[in-house]
This record gives structure tokens, sequence and C-alpha cells, in this order.
């Protein structure tokens, strides 16, 4: 996809990806799965000196979040890309912070390894979370925040907040505006990086 905030896939920018915003090494924020884009956005607008990135496989989404989001803040960058590929576009402890927004259930057993807070993906997550960096999740899905818990414990992460009906925030998700409307619960946490030994 040809577009100036669009990171042609599994082509990251020599340097680094802060490298892309002249501010002096700005906070590096990871949205995985973002849709159409509207938190990653949003929080960006609301923090102008760190950098965002919203990582989406879906191409087509990619497009929908700029056409829907432009003028497009100055620190947001998209990727079309699939989550598996993170290890090739980023550098071990080049990312500050890593939302997890109604990121698909996957409820069947045989399919837990595709979970985006399962061991194998937590397990990359430590690799490129800088010290001190942070996974955050928002989620509609009890059986996934419950699962999401265990996996952050048995891997070390320090749990910071857990909430179990979140209330509404500045930035919200698309599937979050959809979920609030039913009346359901979101289900929210925070958790910090275990130190990489
Ligand atoms: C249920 S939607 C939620 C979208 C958005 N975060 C929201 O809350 O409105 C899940 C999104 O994650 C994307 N996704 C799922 N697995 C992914 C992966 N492994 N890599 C990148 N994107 C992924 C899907 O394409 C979809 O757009």
């Amino acid at each position: 996809m040809n577009h100036a905030a669009v990171i042609a896939a599994l082509q990251p920018p020599a340097g680094g990806f802060r490298t892309l915003l002249a501010l002096p090494l700005p906070a590096l924020n990871l949205e995985i799965g973002m849709g159409r884009g509207s938190f990653i956005c949003r929080t960006a607008q609301n923090e102008p000196e760190q950098l965002f990135l919203g990582l989406e496989r879906r191409v087509q989404l990619v497009a929908e979040a700029i056409e829907r989001n432009t003028p497009l803040p100055h620190n947001v960058r998209f990727i079309a890309a699939d989550a598996r590929h993170l290890e090739e576009l980023f550098a071990p402890q080049e990312i500050n912070r890593i939302y997890l927004n109604f990121s698909d259930p996957w409820p069947k057993a045989r399919h837990a390894k595709r979970r985006l807070t399962s061991p194998q993906f937590l397990a990359c997550y430590r690799r490129l979370l800088a010290e001190g960096g942070e996974l955050e999740m928002r989620t509609d899905n009890r059986q996934l925040y419950d699962y999401s818990l265990a996996t952050l414990e048995a891997d070390g992460w320090q749990l910071i907040i857990q909430n179990e009906n979140l209330p509404p925030q500045e930035a919200a998700t698309e599937y979050e505006l959809r979920f609030r409307k039913q009346g359901l619960p979101i289900y929210y946490l925070r958790a910090k990086c275990p130190l990489e030994e």
C-alpha cells in the first residue's frame, strides 16, 4: 500500500522506527490489530511527543483507518502486517508500550497459539519491550481476559491494573463503542514486562 503514513510490510526504516519522527528518543507505542485506527489516532493526538504505530494484518482496514482519521496526527504510522512478523520489524527493546484492543479470542484450544497473549507472543513482546515496558489490554471477552491474566502471571509479568468494568476513556476503539452500546463490561489490564535475563 502506497501512502506516506504506511510502512511497507517487513521493511522497517533504517535506524529503527524512532527515526520516523524528528524528536529526541520518543517513546514508541504499538497497537496490534488496530482495526480502523480510532484508538491509536486519538491516543496519538493526546500524546504528541510520542510515536504511535498501528499494526493491522488486513490492508483494507489500514486504508479505512487513513480515510477515517485524515488529517492524521503527525506522530502516527501504520504497518500492514501480521503480528507473527513482529521480530522482523522491531529491534530488541525498541517498544515502550503494546496495546491489544479487542483481540480475536480464538476460543478453540487448538488455536490457542494465535491468541495475542499466548506464551509465544508474550515471549516475543518481552524481547521487544524496553526495560519498564508495558502491555495494555482491553476486551469484552471474559475467557480471553482470564487466559491472559494466567499467561502473564506464568511468564512473570507484574500486573499493575486489572479492572472488570472499565469506565469509558477519552480514546475508544470501534469495537469498544459497539460493546458499550450493548451495555457489556469492558475488561482491562495493564502489566509490566519482566526484565530479560
Ligand atoms: C476484533 S478486531 C478489533 C479491532 C480494533 N482493535 C477495535 O478494538 O476496534 C481485531 C483486529 O485485529 C486484527 N488482527 C488479528 N490478529 C492479528 C495479527 N496476528 N496481526 C495483526 N492484526 C491482527 C484483525 O484483522 C482485526 O482488525
